[in-house]
């Protein structure tokens, strides 16, 4: 079997077993409590150790972190060393949404949403949602939950099953309405949350 191959069957591996491990060993920063959904050996680009996050951070599938500009070839054959390359650093308690594409020397602020399919090509100041190419603030975090809570149906803990028929109302035309008795709010601190503000608290 040619050794491209088998390389890519032992990421895959890797990658199913623990994604989070598969990403520190490329030399990813990966902090506590990350997701990384449906990565695989291009999502953090050709320079992966130049990609850090905090806690708490989901990224979700077909992300591409890409760390150098590739633009520069056409300009190699009058200066063929050339590279022009940038870190990309990603605090805490971010969501970057599916496709997203985040280019290099961008730093993304704590608390952050960045929108699906978003190109994230400057900063994004912590505390804000941005969405769209170039990804723009849309609104504040304040905003997004006051407008989140609004929308929400308070299933997150539900198995599978007890999601399924909470949400019968919605898959179901003519009837919009989930169970309320599988979808009443439970105010709790989520363990990551109590942990990581412990630890901001700590480094100020
Ligand atoms: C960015 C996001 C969080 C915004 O949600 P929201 O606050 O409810 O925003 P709204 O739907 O009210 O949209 C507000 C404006 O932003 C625009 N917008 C929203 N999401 C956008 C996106 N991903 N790209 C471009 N524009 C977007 C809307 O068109 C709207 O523009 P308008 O005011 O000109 O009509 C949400 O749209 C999103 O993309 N979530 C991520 C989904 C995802 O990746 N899921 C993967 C699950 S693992």
């Amino acid at each position: 079997m040619p050794r491209r191959l088998i390389r890519r069957l032992r990421d895959r591996l890797a990658i199913v077993r623990d994604p989070v491990t598969f990403a520190r060993r490329v030399g990813v920063g990966v902090g506590r409590e990350c997701r990384l959904i449906a990565i695989d050996r291009n999502t953090f680009g050709s320079e992966p150790y130049l990609v850090a996050m905090g806690d708490h951070v989901t990224v979700a599938a077909g992300v591409r972190f890409i760390t150098h500009d590739g633009g520069v070839w056409v300009l190699r054959y009058r200066h063929p060393d050339i590279d022009v390359v940038g870190r990309i650093t990603i605090g805490s308690n971010v969501f970057i949404g599916i496709n997203t594409i985040v280019l290099p020397n961008v730093t993304i602020g704590d608390d952050c949403v960045i929108g699906a399919g978003s190109v994230v090509t400057r900063d994004v100041p912590s505390r804000t949602v941005v969405a769209g190419s170039p990804a723009r603030v849309i609104r504040t975090l304040d905003e997004y939950e006051c407008r989140s809570m609004d929308k929400a149906l308070h299933i997150h803990r539900l198995n599978p099953e007890e999601k399924r028929r909470a949400l019968r109302g919605l898959a179901a035309p003519g009837s919009a309405v989930p169970d309320p008795d599988l979808t009443r709010a439970t105010l709790v601190t989520p363990r990551w949350a109590a942990a990581w503000r412990g630890s901001a608290r700590r480094s100020h």
